[in-house]
């Protein structure tokens, strides 16, 4: 997901780009560059890879000015090169981009006709000769912006800059978000509150059409209709502390260890500290009177949708069916009427999962998201918003927001389940209790640390890594396969514990090692069976499990793992936590780039 960022009236606005393009990092890049006015004359530094590069280039030729546009760039059309690195610009207008332009290259041929000469690969280029276009024709710089974005097809945001305009900005949004920053004497334009943080914290969020003329002292926002629109000027609670490391190596490693907090601030915000009983905001539907629920997401995402089947149909009786975003909407799939779709997403920005939310509701469903961006689009497009309180997630693993979206997704249930009259009002305290309990429990487990680093250089020596879990365990092995492959680039695999004898048990040998998770629940016996199965094939077993699970089975396997005995309805948000570690430290030992792994963007705002 590229990055933009855009300051209006900052002395040394050039440092202060590319700190903003630092804290756009962690959305995932390949390039990156900014531009300012020089004279009056627009000046770019860009440079391939990471900033670091780009913050060379500035050293040897530094880029004075008090305006400019800053962009980190995920390559879709065109290389990751220098030549694509955005801004793109023609000797009168620079522009960065977010997003895709569908219609650019019907664009770039008519302007092409005209006599514009093309240089780069990218579908941007065309935003910079468009408006240029209607700048040669005579129109005033605000006005060949309004008409370029009414030609303009697809999902886009976009900062604009203007030769000789030393106090002039304009912005625009369409399916992308971006918002306008209000400072003293100074305004901004970026993709998130992240990227602003350190310069303002009063934003306006831009609503879809809208855009935006920006000067050193106002910001006036039209509609899509080019009429005059007030949007709220929210205060926003993203400090730069927040999204610092605090001393930790790794964003991932600050994130995990922040879990403890984050899902206590979570369970907080929807477990009545009075009742001790669950207390969600009010939901548009009666859940006692919904036919079936479908979950939707992508990725780590996905696999809170898997735990949630098993809770909503065991505690809470409901039919749920849950699918990846990329092939929910294309599936066709009959909805019942007066259903409700849920669709988690950290980012809110994830365009399979906003796409297929589009779909359940062009469909008449019921629309609940379970976000943790604010303001974000898949949460600005629901019915009801379920807000993880689990902070910035700067590391492209996901790790806080996962354990942040579980516990949103336990209390749901809860409520479903107590609207349904499937669940007494005892048996609801019990899991609400064991849910309140779920900090104090993760702050334990996170004390294995040290030795599951030690297990790292064991799991970083090998090819391929399995990870086996039955039940609500089963969503979480896939999703410990997930960490390890998506930040240590090992191949893992996870597995319902069962599937193994059906064929994946032929990879099993001393050189892959196999991570059973396996708390001592109903299944238990079942599980023993399978790991029995893998440990006889001279595979070497990392049991997770509680005091009872290793008693069992400690001798059989060649490590184990012992986490707090806790309510089975909780056991998958506590199995999250060793398996985050383990792919850290794999990945630590490995060498990699953990924050930011190669080929990942922290959230994919492309099909
Ligand atoms: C998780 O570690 C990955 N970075 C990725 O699978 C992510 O969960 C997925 O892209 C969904 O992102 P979202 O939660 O922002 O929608």
């Amino acid at each position: 997901m590229c990055g933009i960022i855009g300051i209006v009236g900052r002395d040394g606005v050039s440092e202060l780009l590319l700190e903003g393009l630092k804290r756009l990092e962690y959305r995932g890049y390949d390039s990156a560059g900014i531009a300012t006015l020089v004279d009056g004359a627009i000046e770019r530094r860009r440079a391939e890879g990471k900033l670091i590069n780009l913050e060379r280039r500035l050293a040897e030729a530094p880029l004075a000015g008090s305006i400019g546009i800053g962009h980190t760039r995920w390559a879709t059309h065109g290389g990751p090169t220098e030549g694509n690195a955005h801004p793109h610009a023609t000797d009168r207008v620079a522009v960065v981009h977010n997003g895709i332009i569908e219609n650019y290259q019907a664009l770039t041929a008519e302007l092409t006709r005209k006599g514009h000469v093309f240089v780069t690969e990218t579908d941007t280029e065309v935003v910079a000769h468009l408006i240029t276009d209607y700048l040669q024709q005579g129109k005033a710089p605000v006005e060949a912006c309004r008409l370029a974005f009414h030609r303009l097809e697809g999902a886009f945001a976009l900062a604009i800059l203007f030769a000789g305009e030393e106090n002039l900005m304009v912005g625009t949004r369409r399916g992308t978000p971006l918002a306008v920053g209000y400072g003293d004497g100074a305004m901004y334009l970026a993709s998130d509150a992240f990227a602003m943080a350190p310069l303002t914290n009063r934003l306006a969020y831009l609503e879809d059409g809208d855009w935006v003329v920006l000067t050193r002292n106002s910001a006036e926002i039209r509609a899509a209709d080019d009429t005059p629109v007030e949007r709220k000027i929210h205060v926003s609670n993203v400090s730069a502390a927040l999204i610092g490391k605090a001393g930790h190596r790794h964003f991932m490693l600050k994130e995990i260890f922040e879990q403890p907090q984050v899902i206590g601030d979570t369970i907080n915000a929807f477990v009545s500290a009075s009742t001790g009983t669950i207390a969600l905001p009010d939901l548009p539907f009666d859940p006692a009177k919904v036919p079936r629920l479908t979950i939707v997401a992508c990725g780590t995402a996905y696999y809170v949708a898997m735990v949630a089947k098993y809770w909503f149909e065991q505690v809470a009786r409901l039919p749920v069916e849950v699918d990846i975003g990329s092939e929910f909407r294309y599936r066709d799939t009959p909805f019942e009427k007066g259903g409700v779709a849920v669709f988690v997403s950290q980012s809110g920005e994830t365009l399979d999962t906003l796409e297929a939310l589009r779909h359940a509701k062009r469909a008449g469903q019921h629309i609940v998201s379970i976000v943790n961006v604010p303001e974000s689009t898949i949460a600005r497009e629901s019915d009801r918003v379920l807000y993880t309180l689990a902070g910035p997630e700067i590391g492209v693993a996901s790790t806080k927001a996962f354990t942040t979206q579980l516990t949103v997704m336990a209390c749901l249930v809860l409520a479903f389940a107590r609207a349904r009259g499937t669940i007494s009002h005892e048996r609801e305290a019990e899991l609400a209790l064991a849910l309140r309990e779920v900090p104090a429990r993760a702050a334990e487990v996170l004390r294995h640390d040290d030795a599951i680093q030690a297990l790292a250089s064991m799991v970083a020596e090998s090819r391929d890594a399995l990870y086996l879990g039955r039940g609500t365990a089963y969503p979480i092995a896939l999703e410990g396969a997930l960490k390890l492959k998506e930040i240590s680039y090992i191949h893992a695999e996870g597995y319902a514990a069962g599937e193994m004898k059906h064929g994946p048990i032929s990879l099993i040998d001393d050189g892959v090692p196999v991570i059973a998770l396996a708390p001592s629940d109903a299944l238990f016996e079942k599980v023993v069976s399978n790991i029995q199965e893998v440990a006889a094939r001279s595979g070497r077993v990392l049991l997770i499990s509680d005091a009872d699970g290793v008693a069992r089975l400690g001798g059989k396997v060649r490590w184990s793992i012992e986490l707090p005995k806790v309510d089975p309805f909780v056991a998958p948000i506590l199995h999250s936590l060793p398996v985050q570690l383990l792919a850290y430290h794999t990945a630590v030992a490995k060498g990699t780039d953990v924050d930011q792994p190669r080929n990942l963007a922290k959230s994919v705002t492309v099909e």
